[in-house]
């Protein structure tokens, strides 16, 4: 079996005779994405093998994406563009075959690195933890058969410390066990993607951040991503060291943490004051120092912005020993936890807690606009919440026809959602199809007495005082109304 394999990757090579060869570890929602990217390079066009784990999950994947049909659903049509390409040109294998390393000039890590969350029922955060464990079974998969020659690229979310400690030292070793000396390159640089529909440019066309673990690594990472980043347009930052580039990383999305459960405090605030938050904001924002302060919505979801607070943290104290926590980036990610509560006391208190049997219309399910991800979404909690309080929930979202982590089918289509009878119409994530829908107003305005929950204010004022005619309607940090 494991020679039929190789052998495939062997014929897919000489198919692709001269290029020179990117392997991908991980082929998620960074990985499978990043392929695509590499296998339409800029200056170069190499031949790329995604490499993903031999899991049922995973091999369902790796047969889609070798039978012509891409794995993500998403709004960006250049991502089906990009892989048809690379259909045509046929220099895009996907594999479980670790033969692939042993092949590869360009190993990039893309694979995921866990926090281990303990909460309670209500999503209160208790502990946490950070284990290296898969992390360096993928580096050591890779050491022991890469090239010594290799660029090894770390793209992964990793604790602040991670190359220099764990990885340097796991391929160092696997290359003594080997008998030879390893003379490639050791590299970080991370992956700003938005899964959204800016998919390909979030990687192709943005400022990229890399560093390696020494000066001739981080040449080498500065001239492969010049083969597939548009840096002429957007030139690349070297940072002095790879402890420099990973904590970028990881402060980059607390700082965004941080920012958004700030405002969910003040969005709170606002609701008891009778204010508009939304009015404040533009206002505010008026102020060149102060234009990115966030919005208010239903909470943070997503792999990234809900766990990468806590690799830092953890780094701080396990790698660099520290006694003293990153204190408010931990408390961001509680504060962000728990967001979906305030939405769930919102709906109680407007139809004064008389919750069992009541039909709620949930719209979106993801946890970002225009993107089918389901991970971690704060749609998740709100629905339990409401689930436990026996309602029927009738879910949409134009981008996932099932949701995983709570084993209920999701309608696609909007339309079919608008024939029956609710008592309440949540919108918990702002998809575009939802703003300007000229059928969802005429749905609400048709009724009496619904109540809706509008999470992240996509009615405009003229259909706000509509709806409002014969219905509730409540907009999260809308104090006004
Ligand atoms: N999703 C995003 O928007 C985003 C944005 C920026 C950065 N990141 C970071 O990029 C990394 C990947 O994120 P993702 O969203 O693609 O995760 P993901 O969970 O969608 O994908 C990870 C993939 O890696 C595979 N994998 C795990 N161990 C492996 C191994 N040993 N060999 C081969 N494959 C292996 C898994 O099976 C999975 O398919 C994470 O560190 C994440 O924090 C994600």
């Amino acid at each position: 079996m494991e020679a039929l394999l190789s052998e495939r990757i062997e014929d897919f090579l000489s198919r692709n005779g001269g290029k020179k060869v990117v392997a991908v570890q991980g082929l998620g929602f960074v990985g499978a994405v990043m392929s695509l990217v590499c296998a339409n390079g800029l200056t170069e066009d190499y031949a790329v093998i995604g490499v993903d784990l031999p899991t049922d999950e995973a091999i369902a994947k790796i047969e889609a994406l070798n039978n012509g049909v891409f794995p993500i659903s998403s709004s960006d049509p250049k991502v089906q563009e990009y892989f048809e390409k690379s259909r045509k040109k046929s220099n895009f294998l996907a594999t479980h075959d670790t033969h692939a390393y042993a092949k590869a000039d360009v190993i990039i890590i893309d694979i995921n690195l866990d926090v281990d969350k303990v909460s309670c029922e209500e999503n209160e955060l208790e502990s946490y933890d950070v284990s290296l464990d898969g992390f360096k079974k993928a580096i050591q998969t890779i050491g022991e058969v890469c090239k010594s020659d290799v660029l090894i690229l770390v793209e992964t979310t990793v604790p602040p410390g991670t190359c220099q400690f764990v990885v340097k030292p796991i391929i160092e070793e696997e290359f003594q066990k080997r008998g030879i000396e390893f003379e490639g390159y050791i590299g970080h640089s991370y992956e700003r993607v938005m899964p959204g529909p800016k998919y390909i440019d979030s990687i192709q066309n943005f400022y990229r951040v890399y560093s390696g673990i020494d000066e001739r690594s981080a040449d080498r990472v500065e001239s492969f991503l010049k083969t597939i980043i548009r840096t002429d347009e957007y030139p690349l930052t070297r940072l002095s060291q790879t402890h420099a580039t990973e904590m970028a990383k990881v402060l980059e999305n607390s700082f965004r943490a941080m920012n958004i459960s700030f405002i969910q405090e003040w969005s709170n605030y606002a609701e008891e004051a009778g204010v508009n938050i939304y009015e404040v904001i533009q206002a505010i924002r008026m102020r060149p120092t102060h234009k990115n302060i966030m919005m208010p919505g239903l909470g943070v979801g997503g792999y990234c912005l809900t766990k990468d607070p806590l690799l830092a943290s953890w780094s701080k104290q396990t790698l660099f020993e520290s006694k003293n926590p990153l204190l408010n980036s931990e408390k961001a990610v509680q504060v962000n936890d728990q967001m979906p509560l305030r939405a769930f006391d919102i709906i109680r208190d407007n139809i004064n807690g008389d919750l069992p049997n009541k039909e709620v219309l949930v719209l979106g399910v993801s946890y970002l606009n225009d993107v089918g991800d389901t991970r971690y979404t704060p749609v998740e909690l709100l629905c339990r919440k409401l689930l436990r309080s026996e309602t029927n929930l009738s879910l949409h979202d134009p981008y996932l026809n099932y949701w995983e982590e709570l084993e209920r089918p999701i309608e696609t289509e909007f339309e079919k959602m608008l024939d029956r009878d609710y008592d309440m119409v949540v919108v918990s994530t702002a998809h575009s199809v939802y703003r300007s829908n000229d059928k969802l107003l005429d749905y609400i305005t048709s009724r009496k007495n619904l109540f809706v929950l509008d999470c992240w204010g996509v009615f405009s004022a003229e259909e706000l005082t509509l709806i409002k005619e014969n219905n509730n309607i409540k907009v999260i940090g809308r104090g006004d109304i």
